[in-house]
C-alpha cells in the first residue's frame, strides 16, 4: 500500500469504529430497522463505552445514511463534538445544525487530510458503507465492536469484501448488562 505524506508523517488522525452489530454480524435488519439496538433493558444507562469513546475522538465522520436515520428520529442533536457527513448528493444541512454538521465529499484520503489540516486527531467512523469503504483502504486503527445476542437474518452487513486481509489485535472485551459483548480491537501493521 502507497502511503500519502500525512500517514508517513504520522499526521492521519487516529481512527476509531464503534459499532453494534447483530450475532449474525448486521447492523440494521433488512428493513432498515435498528430498534433491536434497544432491546435489551439498560435501567442504569450504562454507557457502554460510549464515554470513553467520547473522550478518544475529536470529531465524528458518519456517512449519509447514518445521519439522516438519525435526523428521522426526530429528538434533538445528539452529538457534542463537530459530525462530518459524507455525502455526494446533500448540498445542504438544516439552519439548526450549520454549527455542528458539515458535508464532505470525495477520495477518504483527501477526506482525512482535510481533517488533519483543521486539527482533529481522533475520529469516530459510523455508517456502514463508510466503514467498509475506510476498511478496505486500511485506514481504521481501532475497532470497537458490541455484539448483541440476537440472529437477525438478513440485513446490512458490517462487514464487506476487501482485497486483502486485515489482521487485528485483540485489546480487551467487556461484557455489559449480561448480555452485550464489546471486543476491542487495534489495527495490526508491520513497522
Ligand atoms: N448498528 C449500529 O450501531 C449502526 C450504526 C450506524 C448506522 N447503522 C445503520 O446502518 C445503516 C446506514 O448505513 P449505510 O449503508 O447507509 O451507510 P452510511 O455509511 O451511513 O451511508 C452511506 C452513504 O455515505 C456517503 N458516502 C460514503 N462514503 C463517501 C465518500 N467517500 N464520499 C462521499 N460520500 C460518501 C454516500 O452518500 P451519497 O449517496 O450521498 O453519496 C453513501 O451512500 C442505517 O440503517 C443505520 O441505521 C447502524
Amino acid at each position: 500500500m502507497i502511503f500519502s505524506l500525512y500517514q508517513m508523517e504520522g499526521m492521519k488522525p487516529h481512527t476509531i469504529v464503534y459499532i453494534a452489530q447483530s450475532l449474525d454480524g448486521y447492523i440494521a435488519d433488512s428493513d432498515g430497522n435498528i430498534d433491536w439496538l434497544e432491546a435489551i433493558p439498560n435501567p442504569n444507562g450504562d454507557m457502554m463505552g460510549y464515554d470513553v469513546l467520547m473522550q478518544d475522538v475529536d470529531a465524528i465522520i458518519m456517512g449519509r445514511g447514518t445521519y439522516e436515520t438519525v435526523l428521522a428520529f426526530d429528538i434533538d442533536w445528539p452529538y457534542q463534538i463537530p459530525v462530518y457527513v459524507l455525502s455526494s448528493k446533500l448540498k445542504t444541512v438544516p439552519e439548526h445544525l450549520s454549527s455542528k454538521v458539515f458535508l464532505l465529499n470525495g477520495k477518504l484520503d483527501f477526506i482525512l487530510s482535510t481533517l488533519s489540516k483543521k486539527g482533529y486527531q481522533g475520529l469516530y467512523i459510523d455508517g456502514g458503507k463508510t466503514i467498509q469503504s475506510f476498511l478496505a483502504e486500511d485506514l481504521i486503527d481501532e475497532l470497537r465492536i458490541t455484539t448483541l445476542p440476537i440472529l437477525l437474518g438478513g440485513g446490512s452487513s458490517l462487514f464487506g469484501t476487501l482485497e486483502n486481509r486485515l489482521a487485528w489485535d485483540h485489546v480487551t472485551t467487556s461484557v455489559y448488562l449480561d448480555q452485550l459483548v464489546q471486543s476491542h480491537y487495534r489495527r495490526k501493521r508491520e513497522s
